[in-house]
């Protein structure tokens, strides 16, 4: 799916973007650029850490590329196994017993640059359209039925439009509450 224009519905036209794989070969000048609100998230991509999760295939990280070459923002997801204790009473039903964790496909990090975040066109939402296109692509190869994060306070709403919800309520002292999409859901 690499490399392909966002994806779209019947009632919702895509924006025009490209996902790209970030290269381990070729250093992106872009990143060095790159700006959000997060501290952490900036340094990830603009430092060698996204380069040394791809080296050690601890996360892959795809990048967001605008039409006239600017870098939209990024994600970076893995695989990950969300404790089936922590939503059994919700999502038990038909889990056979023994089973601990349901296989999960992890987004560690998404990331919107300051020119794009909370715009039109909306490119985290449609950033997170398209990992959930990810996660639906693997699931025909792959064991995988939710797409999980640990939402940093700020985004928890964000996640929540997109379909999330938090394993447990989320209150005022809540800090980075797992939350997940459970693609049999959709
Ligand atoms: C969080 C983030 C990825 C959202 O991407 P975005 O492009 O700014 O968000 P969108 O424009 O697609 O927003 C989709 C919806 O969520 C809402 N939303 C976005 N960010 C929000 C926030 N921080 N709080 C509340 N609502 C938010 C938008 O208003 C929009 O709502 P609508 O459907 O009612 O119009 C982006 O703002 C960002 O990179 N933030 C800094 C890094 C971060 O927090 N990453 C997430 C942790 S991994």
């Amino acid at each position: 799916m690499a490399g392909t224009s966002g994806t779209s519905t019947a009632s919702e036209q895509a924006p025009r973007f490209r996902i790209s794989p970030l290269s381990i070969e070729e250093r992106d000048p872009r990143l060095a650029e790159f700006g959000c609100v997060d501290k952490s998230l900036t340094e990830f991509i603009a430092s060698e850490e996204a380069l040394r999760f791809e080296k050690f295939r601890l996360g892959r990280t795809y990048l967001l590329d605008h039409p006239d070459g600017r870098l939209i923002g990024y994600f970076t997801v893995s695989t990950d196994g969300l404790n089936l204790a922590k939503i059994k009473k919700q999502y038990g039903d038909g889990i056979p017993k023994g089973l601990n964790h349901i296989p999960s496909l992890l987004i560690g990090r998404l990331a919107i640059d300051r020119e794009f975040a909370g715009k039109e066109p909306h490119y985290g939402r449609w950033a997170v359209k398209y990992i959930v296109g990810m996660a639906q692509e693997m699931a025909k190869t792959v064991g995988v039925r939710l797409i999980v994060l640990e939402a940093v306070p700020k985004s928890i709403s964000f996640y929540e439009k997109c379909g999330f919800v938090a394993v447990d309520r989320v209150g005022k002292n809540t800090r980075n509450p797992t939350m997940f999409l459970d693609l049999l859901k959709l």
